[in-house]
């Protein structure tokens, strides 16, 4: 018995979580498992109605679930940021899912591309630092002072910023941090699913010819990392690997990223495999309680016209069955998602029909350092 805590958020994420669930109870009927569901109305509804974003008696009743199944967080009534970093962010902090696994695996028949590669790439997003942590503030006619404060589990830490500016106009600061000991336990996460698959090659992305305070220490710890793991490793700055991820993905097989750069290129990489409707991701703290949802957000726009695919959350409900360590049935509801359709939900359904998508063993180098 597998306790879920079921979080539908905003916008179009009901919709998408209900055909995600349908795939669930068909698995528990026609297979050995058991799933307790309880929804959270953790969203914007909530918010307009009482002000409550993630409280701390949320999380406390999170806590007793095995893992936690999202929708998407987002609504336009709301100012930007508010629900993002007060209910999705914060579910993440909270529970310190320090990695987001996003993988990108091409949908042959859908893919963007023209040229016909096949690729199958897996994403490792970094999930708590970086430019994330919600870190600054703004002084006025040049002078201020902004105290900001980041508690995640391996630490609580202060910081001051004290600006004395010779020309008097409004000043924004958005600090980004990384830290050793979490660059540490994200690189030793990948270069163990990089040693699952055999994979002897991390591409790791970065800005380090610009923001190269932040990404030295980056750098430093994959370089300490790899080497001490005997992996091969290759940097690419983030401009360079938008382009190469449109014009080589089949060159890439593990890739290693900071939280800001994941989010987009992550995005990019959906588009290019297939579509966003078809990409998921999990939040994954390997000791605690992980969280799945679809790369994808609210689109309110499309809130309750039925139009949205919801392979990506069904894709998300199959990498929480294989964290939760039933890759038995993640199998399955892979196999439901073997063409995006809303209709036929049961495994039955979908029983001996082909894949359409050929995982790619091949691996590329892109350059070693
Ligand atoms: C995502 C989303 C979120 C992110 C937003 C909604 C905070 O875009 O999951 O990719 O930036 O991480
Ligand atoms: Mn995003």
């Amino acid at each position: 018995m597998f306790k879920i805590a079921v979080l539908p958020g905003d916008g179009i994420g009901p919709e998408v979580m209900a055909e995600g669930m349908k795939v669930l109870n068909a698995l528990s009927e026609n297979y050995s498992v058991k799933f307790d569901f309880q929804e959270f109305d953790i969203n914007s509804e909530r918010y307009l109605r009482t002000g409550d974003l993630l409280t701390e008696n949320d999380v406390e009743q999170l806590r007793k679930f095995d893992t936690i199944f999202l929708g998407a967080v987002g609504d336009d009534r709301v100012k930007p940021g508010v629900l993002e970093k007060g209910i999705l962010l914060a579910l993440r902090f909270s529970f310190d899912q320090y990695i987001n696994h996003r993988p990108a695996p091409l949908w042959k028949p859908f893919g963007r591309l023209k040229r016909d590669v096949d690729f199958n790439i897996d994403v490792f997003r970094e999930n708590t630092e970086d430019y994330y942590i919600g870190a600054g503030g703004r002084i006025s006619n040049g002078k201020g002072v902004i105290d900001m404060r980041v508690k995640r589990e391996l630490y609580d830490i202060k910081v001051r910023l004290e600006a004395n500016a010779d020309a008097a106009d409004d000043y924004a600061f958005e600090i980004g941090m990384m830290s050793r000991k979490n660059i540490e336990r994200f690189a030793d996460f990948v270069i163990d699913y990089a040693n699952n698959i055999g994979e002897s090659y991390i591409t790791v992305v970065d800005k380090a010819n610009v923001c190269s305070n932040i990404y030295s220490l980056w750098r430093e710890v994959w370089v300490e990392k790899c080497k001490r793991a005997h992996k091969e490793l290759g940097f690419m700055y983030v401009d360079a690997m938008t382009m190469a991820l449109v014009k080589n993905p089949d060159k890439f097989r593990v890739i290693g990223v900071p939280n800001m750069f994941g989010d987009i290129i992550t995005d990019l990489l959906a588009e290019v495999t297939g579509g966003l409707g078809l990409a998921p991701g999990g939040n994954i703290n390997p000791r605690g309680i992980s969280m799945f949802e679809p790369v994808h957000g609210s689109a309110p726009k499309y809130k309750g016209l039925g139009r949205i695919n919801p392979v990506a959350t069904i894709l998300a409900a199959k990498m929480m069955l294989d964290n939760l360590g039933r890759r038995d049935l993640g199998r399955w509801s892979s196999m439901v998602c073997a063409r995006p359709s809303t209709r036929a939900c049961s495994p039955k359904t979908w029983a001996g029909r082909p894949r359409p998508t050929r995982w790619a063993t091949r691996s590329w180098r892109p350059f070693k350092i």
